[in-house]
Formats: structure tokens, sequence, C-alpha cells
């Protein structure tokens, strides 16, 4: 027997209906297509979430099958940039498709938890802006939700995909063999089933694997070590705060993706949680208020940093392994009695600290260069020396209209200067009358700058007879003139684009 291709991915499933298990997550993704086909439903998008090798991928393959839709898809291996995003995914969600006017475009972006790592960090927002605007469908699939903005989520429908059942597989991997032509001694799939830990990628895998050179495999072929399933983040937390073996907890921490130096802010997020909490029926012992097993815990923790400081130092990354050490058998042997009782364990808030800062960041920056633009002055000065006194101008209602309108934020950037931490309905107030004083302007300016184009545009109007308006004149320029013009038409075009995106009014002397 030769193996040319992998069975996962000749086995995939074409249509929902082969998907495995799962029947909930499939139903509600159905249940979604189908508004879809009546329109545009409240939420645009679906998140898939669900561990690794589960159908997530093949199901949102299989839905587009289903309904007969065009499918782009978004791979981690592009460079999912927000520019990129915008013109794949967002041109997608925009056009028609090509086939007609019923049929949908299923805009697919796998590992949508990766985005964070792209080198672009608009990415994410990137992908909320074109959700709240797509009249297309569009499906994210995750590992892990935590990967994904709070944003993004609110944006999307969750489904949650769980690992396959073993008694669920069973028959999909004995119809494999059957196809295969592979005769199977009794109680086989179900190790193979039993031994994948719900990812059925890994039992097709291994089905092969055991059947490479054979067309009769039998229990003792098997390999009997277990497969070493890559433990979530989540469930090793749970060995490390409700296990007793030492051992065992630190041997699930090698499967994950996670190094010491991230495990430890895992740790020290969610011990106090679950140590501090009630305990399966037992009185946790306190000294000075403080429950010993958190204090305990904390200890060991402190220790593991201790080391952690040094591998950064001397750049010495054996060391890894007692940091790894002290923090998963330290916090096993700090309890004095297990702890029940069910913690949602949270991903380390120091990161999500982290990226406020960063965000606040960019965002003071960003106003900085705005007032600099305006003063003529570099963003640095413009930070240090004039931010508070624009802030102040903003504050009051006297000149916030002006300023405003002078420096050209936009909403977010007035409620970060006024030092408000929403949109309250004032800013809102302030910046609508900013907005149509801008297009009022804008409009004033289109018309004095159209002037030069009256010949051209004349030269239409006695054509058509009729009022034409600036971007049907540039729509007709478009395909009318000839290559040298094209150039100067797009001139043309992005100058009053360009106007109107950034609704910036023209200076006057007083600006300045
Ligand atoms: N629920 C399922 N039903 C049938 N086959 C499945 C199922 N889940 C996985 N498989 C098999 O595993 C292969 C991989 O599945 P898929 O790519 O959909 O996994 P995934 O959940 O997207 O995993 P990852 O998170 O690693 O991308 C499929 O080609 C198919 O052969
Ligand atoms: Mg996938």
């Amino acid at each position: 027997m030769t193996i040319s291709i992998e069975w996962a991915e000749k086995y995939r499933p074409r249509s929902l209906s082969e998907v495995v298990g799962n029947k909930k997550a499939v139903m509600d993704l159905q249940a979604w297509a189908e508004e879809w086909l009546h329109g545009v439903p409240e939420k645009r998008a679906v998140i898939l979430q669900g561990q690794a090798g589960i159908g997530k991928t093949s199901a949102a393959h299989a839905l587009a099958n289903d309904y007969g839709w065009e499918i782009i898809e978004l791979n981690a291996s592009d460079q999912r940039t927000a520019s990129v995003i915008e013109r794949v995914a967002g041109s997608a969600s925009k056009m028609r498709t090509l086939s007609g006017t019923d049929s949908k475009r299923l805009i697919i972006l796998d590992e949508a938890d990766n985005i964070h790592g792209t080198s672009d960090r608009g990415g994410a927002r990137a992908i909320g802006d074109i959700i709240k605007k797509t009249n297309q469908p569009i499906v994210l699939i995750a590992n892990d939700l935590y990967g994904l903005t709070s944003t993004l989520r609110t944006l999307c429908l969750e489904i949650k995909f769980h690992g396959v059942q073993s008694r669920s597989m069973v028959p999909a991997l004995k119809n494999i063999c059957h196809n295969e032509g592979i005769m199977c001694g009794v109680g086989v799939i179900e190790n193979v089933a039993e031994n994948a830990g719900g990812d059925m990628r890994s039992a097709v895998n291994d089905l092969q694997a055991v059947s490479t050179g054979r067309n009769e495999i039998n229990i003792e072929d098997i390999a009997t070590s277990q497969r070493d399933t890559k433990g979530s983040i989540f469930k090793v937390l749970e060995q490390i705060f409700k296990g007793t073996d030492a051992q065992k907890a630190l041997n699930a921490t090698y499967g994950l993706d996670e190094n010491p130096e991230d495990l430890v802010h895992w740790i020290d997020e969610n011990l106090p949680g679950q140590y501090g909490g009630g305990g399966a029926g037992k009185v946790n012992v306190k000294v000075d208020g403080i429950d010993v097993d958190v204090s305990n815990g904390f200890e060991y923790l402190s220790h593991a940093d201790r080391y952690l400081g040094r591998v950064k130092k001397r750049q010495n990354y054996r060391m890894w392994r007692y940091a790894g050490v002290l923090m998963t058998c330290g916090a096993v042997v700090a309890k004095t009695h297990v702890h029940g009782g069910f913690i949602k364990y949270q991903p380390p808030s120091f990161w999500r600290r982290l990226g406020q800062l960063r965000a606040r960041r960019t965002m003071r920056d960003n106003v900085a260069s705005k007032i600099g633009e305006h003063c003529h002055e570099s963003m640095r000065y413009a930070r240090a020396d004039l931010t508070s006194m624009y802030g102040r101008m903003l504050k009051d209602e006297k000149y916030a209209v002006d300023t405003l309108i002078n420096l050209n934020l936009n909403l977010d950037e007035l409620a970060y200067m006024t030092g408000s931490p929403k949109v309250t309905k004032k800013l809102q107030g302030v910046y609508d009358q900013a907005q149509s004083i801008i297009n009022e302007k804008v409009s004033d300016d289109i018309e004095f700058f159209a002037a030069p184009k009256t010949d051209r545009s004349n030269k239409i109007k006695s054509k058509n007879d009729s009022q034409v308006s600036l971007d049907s004149i540039q729509n007709i320029i478009e395909t009318t003139a000839p290559a040298d013009v094209s150039n100067e038409k797009d001139d043309a075009k992005s100058s009053v684009a360009k106007k109107r995106e950034s609704r910036k009014p023209q200076k006057t002397l007083f600006d300045f």
C-alpha cells in the first residue's frame, strides 16, 4: 500500500453534515448562515474557538461549500497588516460576488488570535472596522479567545468547538479504514481515538502512521505510549492549583507554548483567586489575616522570579529550568489542602496593563504630532509643553470647537485630551458642531478649487445638460481621460478625497 497524501486532508469534511461531533456548534453556525440569506444579521462575524484539530477550519470551509459561497481566506502566513486586511478582506466585504447577486463571499481569517503578532498592530482594529461595515459573512478562527481584543469579541458571535469525543470519532475512523482497505483488530480504533485527547486530526494522523505498510492492524501495532497532548495553559493551571503531584504538573508545563517568563505571570495572576477561595469544605489557614497557602505560593514565585532575573542578567537560559521547577512545583506544594470550586483562570492583567499603556502612549503621540503640526513645532515639544494648554482649551466651551477644528482631532482623541474616560454626549456635541463647520468649509473649498476645471465640467454639463456632481465628473473623466490626463485627474481626485477624509479646513492667517 502506498500513502501519497495525508489522510487528514483527504478526509477533511466537505459538508457540515460530515463534521464529527460538535453538533451544537455546527447548528449555531448554520443558523447564523441562514440569517445571512435574509439580510445582514446583528452579528456580522463569528469566532470559531477551540483547541487544535477539532474541525474549526473544516467547518468554515464546509459551510461555504454547503451554501455555495465563494471563499476569501487570509491565513496567518500572509502578512496580515492593517493595509493587507483592508485591501483583501475590506474590499471583499463590500463587493458583490462574481457569480451572482444573491451568492455570498465567506471571508475566513484563520488563526485570528495571532493577529497581534503581525508586524502591524493595526491589524485587529482593521478587522473590527471591516466587521462593522461588512455586507459579506466573516468567520474568525482562534484557539484561544484571550488572543483577541475585547472589541473584536463583542462584535462577533462566539461559537465554541469542543474536543471530539472518542466515541464520536470511532465510526469516522472505521470509515477511513474501510475506504483504505485496512482490516482492524478488536479495540484498535477505540484505542487510537482514546489516545487522541479530543484532537481528531491527531487521531487520523495516528491511524495513517500505524497503517503505513500494512493492510491489517492489531492492538499490538499501536504504540502504547500515550499521546503527548499539548495541554492548554488552562489545563496546566488546573494541574498546578488542583493537583498534588508536583512532577506531573511540571511535566504538563513542558507541553506548553509559554516560556517560564510568561508562565510565572499566569500563576501569579490566578494563585490568589484559587488558594484564597474556599477549600472543598476545609477552612483556609490564616496568619495575620493572610491565607497561608497564598503567601507560601508567592514565596515560591518570588524565588522563581529571582532565577528569571538571573537568566536575563547572565543570558544563561539553563536557569529557566530552576525557575520552572520553583514556580510550578512550588505552587503545587504550597497548598495545605486541595482548593475546590471553579475558578475562571484569567490571563495576566500585567499584559493587559502593558497593552493599555501602549495604546495610551500611541494616543498621546498622535495628539502631540497633530498639535506640533498645527503650531509648527516638534512633536516632542508639543507633547511636553503644549498638550496641557490645548487640553484646557478643549475643555472650555468657548474655545473647544475652534480648537478641535484647528487640531483636526477625532472623537477618541478629543476624549483623551479632555481626560474623559469615555465619549460623553457633551463631547459628541462639540465634535458634531466642529464637523458641520468643517463640512461647510470643505464644500466652499471644493467649489473654489474646482473652478479651474470648469472647462471640462462645462463641456460635460453641456453634453448632459444636467447638474453633474463632482464625483460623477470624476467618474466620467476616469473613463474618458487619455492616459496623460489620468495622472492629473488622480492628483485632483486624491486631493479632494484627502480633503474630505481629513476634513481639514483650509488654514487662514489667523490659524498661525
Ligand atoms: N470534527 C471533525 N470532523 C471530521 N474531521 C475532522 C474533525 N476535526 C478534525 N478533523 C480532521 O482533522 C483535520 C484538521 O481539521 P481542522 O483543520 O478543521 O482543525 P482545526 O480545528 O482548524 O485545527 P487548528 O486549530 O490546528 O487549525 C481535517 O482535515 C479532518 O481530517
Ligand atoms: Mg484550523
